[in-house]
C-alpha cells in the first residue's frame, strides 16, 4: 500500500514550499495592494521569509524546522506587536492567494491552502477592523 502524500509532498517538497514563500514575499515586497503590511515588515524580507518557510515545512507536514529552532510557533501571540486588522488580513491574504495560483498545484490542493490560510490569518487579527 502506498503511503497518503502529506500536504508537504503535494506542494512539492522543500523546493515546492520555498518557492510559495518567495512568491508571496515578492508580491507583498512589489504591491500597492499589499503597502500597508509591507509596511509591518523589516526593510530586508530575508528573515520573514526564512521563517515562514521554516513554519509552512512543519505545518503542512515536513520537517518541523521551526519548531525545532523556536519552539513553538505560538503564532497568535508572536503577531501581537503588529497591528493586524480586516485590512491587514485582507492584504496577507491577496498575496497568499496570487503566490498559490501561480503554483500550478491541484485545484483542489490549491483551494484547501487557500481555506486554512484564510482561518489562520482571520486568527491573527487583534483589532476590531
Ligand atoms: C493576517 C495578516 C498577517 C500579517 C499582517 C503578518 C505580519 C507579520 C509580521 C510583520 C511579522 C514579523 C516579521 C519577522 O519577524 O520576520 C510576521 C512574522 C511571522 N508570520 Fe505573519 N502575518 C500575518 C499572517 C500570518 C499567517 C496567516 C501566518 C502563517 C500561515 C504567518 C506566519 C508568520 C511566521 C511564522 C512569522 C515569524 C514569527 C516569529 O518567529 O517571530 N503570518 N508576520
Amino acid at each position: 500500500m502506498t503511503e497518503p502524500q502529506s500536504l508537504y509532498d503535494l506542494l512539492g517538497g522543500e523546493t515546492g514550499v520555498r518557492a510559495l514563500v518567495d512568491r508571496f514575499y515578492a508580491l507583498m515586497d512589489s504591491s500597492p495592494e499589499a503597502k500597508d503590511i509591507r509596511a509591518l515588515h523589516a526593510t530586508s524580507l530575508k528573515q520573514s521569509r526564512e521563517k515562514l518557510f521554516m513554519f509552512l515545512s512543519g505545518w503542512s507536514g515536513g520537517p518541523p524546522l521551526y519548531m525545532r529552532k523556536f519552539g513553538h510557533p505560538k503564532l497568535r501571540m508572536r503577531h501581537m506587536p503588529f497591528s493586524i486588522a480586516e485590512r491587514e488580513r485582507d492584504q496577507w491574504l491577496w498575496c497568499m492567494d496570487r503566490a498559490i495560483d501561480a503554483g500550478n498545484f491541484d485545484p483542489a490542493v490549491a483551494e484547501h491552502l487557500k481555506t486554512r490560510f484564510s482561518e489562520i490569518a482571520d486568527f491573527m487579527r487583534n483589532q476590531g477592523v
